[in-house]
């Protein structure tokens, strides 16, 4: 069940809006979903010589089946990579954190990464989207997930509309395996939820199947992505193996916060979010508005030291701007004796965030030369 609450600081954590304060920890016992433990983060890191940044400080947390995946992988049934893109509105840099532990995982495992790209979600999820525009966007986030350097020969971007023949038979044999009544359990459809958006499910469904129709070759998905898009795999997992498939597994991450107080990064707030598009004097307004929950004054914080768990600035140097975990450590002491001003950070991580995508845009431009490599082939 998708955790839905009429109060507004309760969790809401489903595919289509995530709100309140996230609880991890109850998302793992309410999704049903399991603990990544440190043995099994231990065992990744001997299968990929590395102790990925993300996987190390804990910011994937969560997975189902990864070590069923990890159990074949050892005995020669390898796995695909899946993920993909509601293409609403432009890339923020909150997306690229799935992104970048699946093009880790590629690297490392050598193995096709299946990348869907959902216009028709997007244009069934919102009355007011138009479908051109959400094909248009689905074109420029895929320049973006190119711009990280995913392999082209390994990498197999479906756009839903264009490419609806290829998913269409699948979605049909695992729409007719679930009911109403399990749709609406898990997504908490009403009587007023159109039809597309009913259907949807199924067409999420697809790509975990799609490496057996496409090669012949059945091995198991696994699916890195935020918790919010947990429930598809649920229902999912309930069919897989009826229709002679593994089960797809998951592994989880938690959100990247906005720059406001609280609440994950959200294209809806725009003021909060980074775009990897956005230009370096709107990325130094929105960070040096950002909230900090430092104190009044500069005398005040330099005696009493401030909060490093409450600050967005300080997430963004955990998730993605301090590779170096000493330096974060470092950084982190001297936010707490107040050794180090906000003012300080603010400044340090505009001038990452601006080096990061100064890259990241050129090879943005870059990639619209060699989409078509990406684009999923007949
Ligand atoms: P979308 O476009 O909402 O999100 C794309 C991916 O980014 C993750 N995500 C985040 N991760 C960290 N911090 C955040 N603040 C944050 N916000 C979003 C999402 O979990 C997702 O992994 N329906 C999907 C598209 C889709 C998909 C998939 C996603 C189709 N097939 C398979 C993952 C796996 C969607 O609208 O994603």
């Amino acid at each position: 069940m998708c955790l839905t609450d009429e109060n507004k600081n309760e969790m809401v954590v489903t595919p289509w809006e995530v709100r309140g304060k996230v609880d991890y920890e109850r998302l793992i016992r309410e999704f049903g979903t399991q603990p990544l433990t440190d043995e099994l983060l231990k065992r990744m890191a001997e299968h990929t010589n590395e102790h990925h940044l993300q996987l190390r400080r804990g910011l994937f947390f969560s997975h189902r089946d990864l070590d069923a995946v990890l159990d074949l992988n050892d005995r020669g049934t390898k796995f695909v990579l899946y993920t993909g893109r509601g293409p609403s509105g432009p890339v923020h840099i909150g997306h690229l954190v799935p992104w970048i532990l699946t093009k880790h995982l590629q690297d490392k495992f050598d193995t096709r990464l299946y990348f869907q790209m959902t216009d028709d979600e997007k244009f069934v999820v919102d009355d007011e989207s138009k479908l051109a525009d959400m094909t248009k966007f689905g074109y420029e986030n895929a320049l973006d997930l190119i711009a990280l350097g995913f392999k082209p020969e390994k990498t197999f971007i479906i756009f839903d509309v264009q490419d609806i023949d290829l998913l269409y038979d699948i979605a049909l044999e695992v729409a007719k395996r679930i009911t109403y009544s399990t749709a609406k359990a898990t997504f908490g459809f009403q009587d007023s939820t159109n039809l597309g958006w009913i259907f949807w499910p199924a067409i999420q469904a697809a790509p975990c199947f799609i490496h057996k129709k496409l090669t012949g070759e059945n091995v198991p998905a696994l699916i890195p992505a935020a918790i919010d898009q947990d429930p598809f795999w649920r229902i999912t997992r309930d069919i897989a193996q009826k229709l002679g498939y593994y089960k797809p597994a998951q592994i989880h991450c938690r959100f990247l916060p906005g720059l406001g107080e609280g609440g994950k990064m959200s294209a809806s707030e725009p003021e909060t979010a980074i775009f990897t598009t956005d230009p370096p004097e709107v990325v130094k307004r929105k960070v040096w508005n950002a909230f900090t929950g430092g104190k009044g004054t500069a005398a005040e914080q330099k005696k009493t030291g401030a909060d490093p768990d409450i600050c967005s600035v300080f997430q963004y140097f955990l998730y993605l701007f301090e590779e170096n975990d000493k330096k974060l450590t470092e950084r982190e002491k001297q936010c707490r004796s107040g050794e180090t001003l906000c003012g300080e950070c603010k400044k340090d991580l505009t001038e990452r965030i601006n080096r990061f995508l100064a890259e990241h845009q050129k090879k943005r431009e870059k990639a619209r030369s060699t989409v078509d490599e990406f684009h999923i082939k007949r």
